[in-house]
């Protein structure tokens, strides 16, 4: 469970506003409760193959389909968990499928730097402070800044 303890889910008007914007066909970090779309990758789902994004048979780009964008609110932690997502974000958008991230702005970290800077990944800083939500969020606004960012097909 302490995958689900940090799981913050992606509140309203971000979601209306992702879902308005890209045409998302696989959330690739989700439980059932909380995927943006039907399709989705989480520990919870009900079958094994897809209950691991990082597993190196899940393919994001032949899941979302040809005109389909993935779209990625990574677990903060571990690390090394949120740094290999954001890593297959960078190479599935490199291999031909997009991707849409929420992520932590955190600009100065070596994921940061390494997966979105470096990546070329289009970076637009959502303004104020978020209050996301689901069963672990406490009801305020997270006191961390958060980026819509967009990885697109290369
Ligand atoms: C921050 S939540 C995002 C939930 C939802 N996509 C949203 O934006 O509201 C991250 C989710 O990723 C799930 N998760 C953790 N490890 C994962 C893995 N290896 N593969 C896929 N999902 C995983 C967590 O259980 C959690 O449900």
């Amino acid at each position: 469970m302490a995958a689900e303890r940090q799981a913050w889910w992606t509140p309203e008007p971000l979601r209306s506003q992702i879902l308005t914007e890209y045409n998302v066909t696989l959330d690739a970090a989700a439980c059932v409760q909380s995927r943006l779309v039907p399709q989705y990758l989480g520990l919870d789902h009900e079958d094994a193959r897809y209950r691991d994004s990082l597993a190196p048979d899940v393919d994001w780009g032949q899941l979302a389909g040809p005109s389909g964008w993935t779209y990625l609110n990574p677990p903060y932690l571990p690390i090394p968990l949120l740094s290999g997502m954001l890593a297959k974000a960078a190479a599935s958008a490199a291999a031909g499928s997009p991707v849409i991230g929420l992520v932590p702005a955190s600009v100065t970290t070596r994921w940061f730097t390494t997966h979105i800077t470096d990546a070329g990944a289009r970076v637009r800083f959502v303004r104020g402070r978020v209050k996301f939500t689901g069963p672990f969020a406490n009801g305020g606004s997270a006191p961390w800044g958060v980026a819509l960012v967009e990885w697109p097909a290369g």
